[in-house]
């Protein structure tokens, strides 16, 4: 009788630390799991990275909601939307400015970097900038 129990108690313990165990590895790996994101989203996401960061500072004239020193975020999307604009192309300098042209000496300082930046970089700046109207 009681090595029965003993030996239930036995297992009991054993199951409960194996299951333990289980769920211990789960959460070391959650990120891998979660962040798989779609190319598409990956693009605005690698597009928000780069107009948040120091070296497009983008953001420093572009708030998402509000006109500062340039128009919004959301104000050029609308507009690039509405008039079927090539955003890629003003961003290469290939073609002119469709929204805010009286202000396009102070956006044309910033062509200097966008030239040291991949077609891929460029994309994803279009890629986040059109997902703020989506
Ligand atoms: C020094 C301030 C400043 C910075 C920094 C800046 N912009 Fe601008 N941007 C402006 C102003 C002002 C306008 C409005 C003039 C115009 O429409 O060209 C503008 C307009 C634009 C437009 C609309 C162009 C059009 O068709 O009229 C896009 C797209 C844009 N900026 C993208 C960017 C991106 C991407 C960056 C980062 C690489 C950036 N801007 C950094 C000031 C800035």
């Amino acid at each position: 009788m009681k090595k029965i129990l003993f030996s239930g108690i036995l297992s009991t313990i054993l199951f409960t630390s194996c299951g333990k165990k289980e769920e211990k590895k789960e959460a070391l790996y959650p990120e891998n799991v979660a962040e798989k994101l779609s190319p598409e989203d990956q693009l605005v996401a690698d597009g928000k990275e780069l107009f948040e960061s120091n070296k497009a500072a983008c953001f420093s004239c572009h708030k998402v909601d509000k006109k500062v020193i340039g128009p919004s975020v959301k104000d050029i999307a609308k507009i690039y939307k509405e008039q079927n604009g090539d955003m890629v192309a003003f961003l290469r300098k290939k073609a002119d400015p469709i929204v805010d042209p009286s202000q396009y000496n102070v956006m044309e300082t910033n062509f200097a970097i966008l030239k040291t930046m991949s077609d891929e970089e460029i994309k994803s700046l279009e890629a986040y900038m059109m997902s703020t109207i989506k």
